[in-house]
C-alpha cells in the first residue's frame, strides 16, 4: 500500500523537536522520567510565555489540588499501567521503557496527538526504546496500545492503524510488511476456564506480508501464516495458514490467495478444494 508523500511546512521545526527529544532520553545526562515529565508539561502548556524558550512547571504548593493532579500525572514515577499489576511482568524490564511508554501514550492523547505526520515520526523515534525489536519504515497511527513492550517484535516495513491492541504479555511476532488495521486485536494471553487465576502466556506470530483487518482479533498462539488474511471482524481461534483468507467466528477459509500456488501445502486437496468454490 503506498501513501501520498505528504510535507508540512514545519517539517524543519519538528525534526529540531525530535532530534533534541531523542537526544535528551537517551544520552544518559537527565533521567529520562524528569525529560519526559518536563516534555509533557511543554506539550499539554506550551512554553508558558511567548518567547520563553522552554516551559518550566509551576510550584505544586500554590496550586489547585486538581491542577497539582495533572502535573504530578505528567512524571511516570506517579502513574501505574495495567500491565504493571500483572504478576507474570519482568518489572525491571517494563521499568527501563516505562518513560519512553508513558510519553507515546501521553503524547497521542495531547493537543498535537493527532498530527500524523509528527506521530508518525515521534513514535517511530520511541519505538526502538520500547519493543524487543522494530524493523525499518515502522509506521505507526494513533491510540495503539500493548502490554509490556518488551515482549513484541516488528520486522520491516510494518504499519499498524488506529485503536489496535497488541498484547504482547506472552509474546507477539510480528514479520516483514506486515498490516494490521484499525481496531484489530492480537492476543498473547489467555486464562484458564476454570480458574480465572491461572493465565497461559503463548507466542502469537504473524507472517511476512500477512493482513490482520478492520476489528479482527486474533488469540494467543495463534500462527498466522504469510500473506494470510484475517477479514473484518473476525475472530482467528486457530492457525491460519499461509495464503488464506478466514472471515467469521471463528475464523474459517473462505478463499486462497492465488500466490499460494506458487508454494507447497501439506495439505494440497484442501487447497484444491477452497481453490476451486
Ligand atoms: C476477507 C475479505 C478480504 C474478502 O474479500 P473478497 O476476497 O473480495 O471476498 P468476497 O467479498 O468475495 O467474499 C467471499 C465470501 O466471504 C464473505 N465475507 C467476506 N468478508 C467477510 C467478513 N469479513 N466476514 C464474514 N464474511 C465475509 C462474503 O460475504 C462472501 O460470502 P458468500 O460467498 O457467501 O457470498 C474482505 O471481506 C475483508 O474483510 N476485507 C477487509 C478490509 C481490508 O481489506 N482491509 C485492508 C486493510 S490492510
Amino acid at each position: 500500500m503506498s501513501y501520498r508523500d505528504l510535507r508540512p511546512q514545519a517539517e524543519a521545526d519538528f525534526d529540531e523537536f525530535l532530534g533534541t527529544l531523542e537526544r535528551a532520553l537517551i544520552d544518559g545526562k537527565r533521567n529520562p522520567n524528569d525529560v519526559v515529565r518536563d516534555t509533557l508539561y511543554e506539550l499539554y502548556y506550551g512554553a508558558g510565555q511567548l518567547g520563553q524558550k522552554s516551559g518550566s512547571a509551576p510550584d505544586p504548593s500554590s496550586l489547585s489540588p486538581s491542577a497539582r493532579v495533572v502535573l504530578h500525572s505528567f512524571d511516570p514515577r506517579n502513574v501505574t499501567t495495567e500491565p504493571e499489576y500483572y504478576t507474570d511482568i519482568d518489572a525491571a524490564a517494563y521499568a527501563e521503557r516505562k518513560p519512553f511508554i508513558w510519553l507515546w501514550q501521553m503524547y497521542d492523547r495531547s493537543p498535537i496527538g493527532q498530527n500524523a505526520f509528527l506521530g508518525h515520526r515521534f513514535r517511530r523515534m520511541l519505538a526502538p526504546l520500547v519493543f524487543r525489536r522494530v524493523g525499518e519504515n515502522f509506521k505507526c497511527w494513533h491510540f495503539v496500545e500493548w502490554s509490556y513492550g518488551y515482549n513484541l517484535s516488528f520486522g520491516d516495513n510494518v504499519v499498524v492503524h488506529r485503536y489496535v491492541l497488541l498484547d504482547d504479555r506472552g509474546g507477539i511476532e510480528i514479520g516483514n510488511n506486515v498490516s494490521i488495521s484499525d481496531y484489530a486485536n492480537i492476543y498473547s494471553h489467555t486464562h484458564d476456564v476454570e480458574d480465572i487465576h491461572k493465565v497461559y502466556n503463548l507466542t502469537t506470530r504473524i507472517g511476512d506480508g500477512a493482513r490482520i483487518t478492520y476489528h479482527a482479533t486474533v488469540l494467543a498462539g495463534t500462527q498466522v501464516g504469510a500473506h494470510a488474511m484475517v477479514g473484518t471482524g473476525a475472530v482467528a481461534t486457530k492457525d491460519v495458514e499461509p495464503y488464506h483468507i478466514k472471515v467469521g467466528i471463528p475464523a474459517k477459509t473462505v478463499k486462497i490467495k492465488q500466490g499460494a500456488a506458487a508454494h507447497a501445502f501439506d495439505d494440497e486437496d484442501e487447497v484444491k478444494r477452497i481453490s476451486e468454490r
